[in-house]
């Protein structure tokens, strides 16, 4: 497209042979302010090499740089070399290209030909589906739509925590004070409550220790009745998760969670004993990692049980069987780093040479009011009860704005979902954040409403003009500053995308989005649109409708829902 610094560099190479294109692209700077123009060459740099003030080259250079359609003009000033580029033609191609590809606008083709795991979501069975799940959930889908966008072939796994010592704990719970009736209506809230029942009554009565123990040891030799009833806590479970996947618009490919790794174990831990880097520690089998300054990473427990780092080597190894991936990605809070440090080091050391590949992405705590949202002591708030809370302060909002919206319940929804998708991933990643109902759902705050509702807005203006927008448009009409701003604005998408991408960073999008959407208000709020000149109202509608189509791109690639109406 339009690269700016690069025109620059481009026309002062032959100027100044002492210095490649490169450095000389390097160089340039972007000015404080626009009397300064919109690329600026300093010539301070260039003086200790020609031995002469850095006012003299601007000067001189000023007299033989050749004419180009792409400046409008270029000042010497102080030392500097500022260059004023043809803003409506730096419009014309960028709107242009905006409407030429579309839905595409922002897409890249480097991903193909190239497989990437993301590992998101990850809820665990029988447990409550809290904020801190929210969180994976909505930067590992963000980073599957982010890659996918690039290129990759994604595929989604939900890990689910759906193996392991607690449901013998859950089992005996079950046993002793259970309620299938019960169960079957409440769903995880009844199983969370024999669950926290078992823990108390535990302290009393260590035997129940030793119960649920034998119980999880029946599980992992395929005892019918232990596995028909953890199949049953897996069922009841899943169906809540689901639910909530279904109103996030979220999907998987894969839901193989760490039961599914069973038969796979046996072969991993006969490999760590070939390759020497198994040993025994007061009963346990460990991998020791004193070398790396690290805890040993547990294989197997004195029982002979395998471990959560056990079931994701075992994953790993499969999923690069089955999907040779480029990079396997694992979205948890930061508090598991340590845990992923661990284990991707004994994929190292077993020699597999992609587990370079294997990528922890972390991140922050979630406090509702800055309380912290734990698990424990029943204190928990649900996803779900946040996301219905969203959808009904939503609709109240609606109501109270434009209460003949047809369809507003399934807009209270997208709207309602996308705030809360937004807020959490408005801020960097490993931040903490803060969870404050007035400011997510502020429809003229920094917010998913915000930029949905300035999508609606531009939908709106193009339905009511309803004429054919396309790239044949007069850019000279377009002479505002607040055109030129809004024209930068939408160019920036593309090399947001990637940043965002490299650095496994949603917020790079979001905040972005509050950008563009803030320049589109400022150009729609100083002119008008719909006016009776044919020729500026089309190249008006050529900014709105590429602001459309940039918003309704990048809240794509968040999750986030694009409803035409609000
Ligand atoms: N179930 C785990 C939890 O809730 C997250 C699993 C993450 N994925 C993995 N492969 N370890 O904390």
């Amino acid at each position: 497209m339009f690269d700016v610094k690069e025109i620059v560099a481009n026309s002062l190479a032959p100027l100044i042979p002492s210095f490649n294109k490169n450095s000389l692209y390097d160089m340039l700077e972007y000015p404080p302010n626009p009397e300064m123009g919109d690329v600026a060459l300093p010539c301070f740099k260039l003086s200790k090499v020609y031995k002469k003030a850095p006012a003299l080259i601007a000067d001189e250079l000023l007299k033989n740089i050749p004419q180009s359609e792409y400046f409008e003009k270029v000042e010497a000033v102080s030392g500097y070399l500022n260059f004023f580029i043809n803003k409506s033609l730096f419009i014309k191609t960028v709107i242009g290209e905006i409407l030429d590809k579309d839905t595409k606008y922002g897409a890249s083709d480097i991903g193909n030909g190239k497989n990437v795991v993301i590992d998101y979501s990850a809820p665990n069975i029988a447990k409550p589906f809290h904020v801190g799940h929210l969180r994976s959930t909505s930067i590992g889908n963000a980073l599957y739509k982010i890659f996918e966008f690039m290129g990759y072939n994604c595929i989604g796994v939900n890990h689910l925590g759906d193996w392991g010592t607690q449901f013998g704990k859950l089992i005996v719970a079950y046993k002793k004070w259970g309620d299938a009736k019960r169960i079957e209506q409440n769903g995880i809230k009844e199983l969370m409550d024999i669950y926290v029942r078992f823990h108390t009554e535990a302290e009393k009565d260590p035997t129940l220790d030793d119960e649920a123990r034998a119980w999880f040891a029946k599980m992992e030799h395929g005892d019918e009745e232990a596995l028909k009833l953890w199949q049953w806590f897996k069922d009841i479970s899943l169906k809540e998760f689901k639910r909530i996947y279904d109103l996030m618009g979220i999907k998987f490919d894969s839901y193989a969670g760490e039961s599914f790794y069973n038969d796979k174990m046996e072969a991993v831990i006969e490999e760590l004993k070939e390759k020497d880097l198994l040993k025994e520690s007061q009963g346990a089998m460990i991998v020791d990692l004193d070398e790396y300054d690290m805890p040993p990473c547990m294989i197997l427990k004195k029982d002979g049980s395998s471990l959560y780092a056990t079931r994701d080597i075992a994953a790993a190894i499969y999923r690069k069987n089955e999907y040779n991936f480029d990079k396997c990605i694992y979205v948890t809070a930061a508090a598991q780093a340590l845990h992923f440090k661990q284990w991707f080091k004994v994929v190292e050391l077993m020699e597999y040479d992609w587990a370079k590949d294997l990528v922890h992405v972390p991140f922050g705590l979630v406090s509702l009011g800055g309380e912290k949202l734990a698990t424990r002591k029943g204190k928990v708030v649900l996803l779900e009860d946040i996301l219905n809370k969203a959808m009904e302060k939503t609709l109240e909002t609606i109501e109270a704005k434009n209460p003949n919206l047809e369809g507003k319940e399934e807009i209270a929804r997208e709207m309602g979902v996308g705030a809360v998708i937004f807020s959490d991933l408005s801020a960097n990643r490993i931040k903490d954040v803060s969870f404050s109902w007035d400011e997510i759902l502020n429809f003229d705050g920094e917010t998913g409403p915000y930029v949905q509702y300035t999508h609606a807005r531009a939908c709106s203006v193009l339905k009511k003009a309803d004429e054919e927008v396309n790239s044949a448009f007069n850019s000279e009409l377009l002479d505002s500053k607040e055109e030129y701003q809004l024209a930068k604005t939408l160019k920036l998408f593309p090399e947001r995308v990637i940043q965002a991408m490299e650095d496994l960073e949603p917020s790079i999008i979001t905040r972005y989005l509050v950008d563009l959407a803030q320049a589109f208000n400022r150009f729609y709020n100083t002119h008008s649109i719909l006016v009776d000149d044919n020729d500026l109202r089309t190249a008006r509608l050529a900014m709105v409708k590429s602001t459309k189509i940039t918003l309704a791109n990048g809240l794509k690639l968040i999750g986030l829902s694009t409803p035409e109406r609000v």
